[in-house]
């Protein structure tokens, strides 16, 4: 009897034991599954992914000697990208601030070529060029992104090319300012601007880009330029990989006055993962990047909100989000805050598509003016960089070397060279 009782009151605490630990699971089981739930039904579109950079300085873009499907020495492959529920991934077309005024437009040029050999030749992959395309895709979309204006050498002629060869995005600076937009980062000092964060020519360049249905990024740009676009552009704008400035202060992040200019231009803020940004340090878990998405979501509301984790650009992540497989993990967390269906469906796809589709809107009510043919003065440019075309009929020259008089005395020395050699 007595064992028996003790056995019942040991039972008792084991039941509540199970039940506890149960109920406990169930929670975790539920919002595990729900996040899974919501994320296939509307699969993550991923604002910047610097994978394409990766290529550049580990396989000099061989493509072929790349293991695309698993791979662990990147953030990004194909296996964690399913796992992660990715459905469209924006991929950066980036090169060094070190190229501005050198070979940047080719570099650039060569960044875009993998993109679109990576998603071509993949068949888990695709590349699209419209928000429909985007829309519409059952595999891992990819659209391409140019990450800093000096990519296209202040040049309108340059910017409709790379439109051309699928380009709906660009960051106007990455680390370095151009000739005619500022940046957010002091490092290089060339091209600082006194007064005047958005040239002429800058607004020519957003004009274009609003005329050819481009999205404009400011991320990285000064919060300056960034306030100047957020007057001048027609069309919304996106910051692809920011976080918010009141959580972190870090100037790569946006301030809340700006995030209200940015509501009213109906544009989104896609959020950065990178420690650095969303936590001021570097050791960090992802609750603090949920912290920014309650912050934005308190300023702005859930619909100006995407999410660009910056995978492969930045190193360091916060723990529980190291890697394209891990989204799920945030949702899960913005479940347990309290994030509804409907905002989390926005946040991981609907608002960029929204935005996406109003950038094409305003490129449609465009189509009656023609391409710009503004171009930047000389006295703003490095010269030593750029031929001088001159009259048809006389020869280039060159503003560099200015030797056009040597050419015939060049031209001499070679065929003697030649008429040597031949003998
Ligand atoms: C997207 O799907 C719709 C309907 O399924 C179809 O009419 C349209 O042509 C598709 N567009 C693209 C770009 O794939
Ligand atoms: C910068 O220019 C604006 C007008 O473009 C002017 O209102 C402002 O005072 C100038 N600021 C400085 C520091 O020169
Ligand atoms: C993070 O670590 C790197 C070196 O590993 C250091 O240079 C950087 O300053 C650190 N950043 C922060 C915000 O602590
Ligand atoms: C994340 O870090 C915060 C402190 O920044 C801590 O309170 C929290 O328990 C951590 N969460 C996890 C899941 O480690
Ligand atoms: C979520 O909602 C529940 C029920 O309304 C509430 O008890 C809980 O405090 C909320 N949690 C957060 C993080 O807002
Ligand atoms: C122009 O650019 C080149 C290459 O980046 C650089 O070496 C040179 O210093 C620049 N010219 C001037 C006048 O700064
Ligand atoms: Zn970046």
């Amino acid at each position: 009897m007595l064992i028996y009782k003790k056995a019942g009151i040991r039972g008792a605490w084991i039941r509540w034991f199970i039940c506890t630990l149960l109920s406990l699971l169930h929670g975790v089981i539920s919002e595990t599954s729900r996040a899974l739930d919501i994320m296939t039904k509307y699969p993550l579109i991923d604002g910047h992914n610097d994978l394409a950079l990766r290529l550049r300085m580990h396989h000099n873009n061989k493509l072929s000697t790349f293991n695309m499907y698993n791979n662990p020495k990147v953030a990004t492959d194909i296996s964690r990208l399913i796992a992660g529920h990715v459905g469209g991934q924006v991929f950066a077309a980036y090169v060094l601030c070190t190229a501005q005024d050198k070979d940047a437009v080719r570099l650039t040029l060569e960044q875009i070529d993998v993109i679109r050999r990576m998603c071509t030749e993949n068949p888990e992959m695709e590349l699209v060029t419209t928000a429909e395309g985007m829309k519409n895709s059952t595999k891992i979309a990819c659209l391409i992104s140019i990450e800093g204006g000096h990519s296209i050498d202040s040049s309108l002629a340059a910017l409709r090319m790379f439109y051309q060869l699928g380009v709906r995005s660009m960051a106007l600076t990455h680390n370095c300012n151009t000739p005619w937009a500022e940046s957010s980062s002091s490092y290089y000092t060339y091209y600082q601007q006194k007064n005047n964060s958005l040239t002429e020519f800058g607004k020519a360049v957003v004009n274009e880009m609003n005329r050819l249905g481009m999205l404009v990024d400011l991320s990285h740009s000064s919060w300056e330029t960034a306030r100047a676009v957020l007057k001048h552009s027609t069309a919304p704008v996106i910051f692809t990989h920011s976080a918010a400035y009141a959580i972190c202060n870090n100037i790569r992040n946006v301030p809340d006055d700006q995030l209200l200019l940015l509501k009213e231009n109906g544009g989104l803020i896609m959020v950065n993962f990178y420690s650095s940004f969303v936590a001021c340090s570097n050791n960090t878990n992802m609750s603090v990047v949920a912290d920014h998405f309650d912050h934005l979501k308190r300023v702005i509301g859930a619909e100006s909100i995407g999410i660009g984790a910056d995978f492969d650009g930045a190193i360091g992540f916060p723990k529980g989000l190291e890697d394209v497989s891990k989204y799920p993990a945030l949702i899960e967390e913005l479940i347990s805050r309290n994030w509804t269906e409907e905002e989390l469906a926005g946040v991981l796809r609907l608002n960029f598509l929204r935005v996406f589709r109003k950038v094409e809107k305003v490129r449609d009510d465009m189509l009656h003016i023609l391409p710009s043919e503004a171009e930047i003065s000389l006295s703003e440019v490095n010269k030593s960089c750029r031929t001088m075309l001159v009259h048809p009929g006389r020869p280039e020259r060159s503003h560099q070397n200015g030797n056009a008089p040597l050419m015939p005395v060049k031209a001499l020395i070679c065929f003697i060279l030649l008429l040597i050699q031949l003998q």
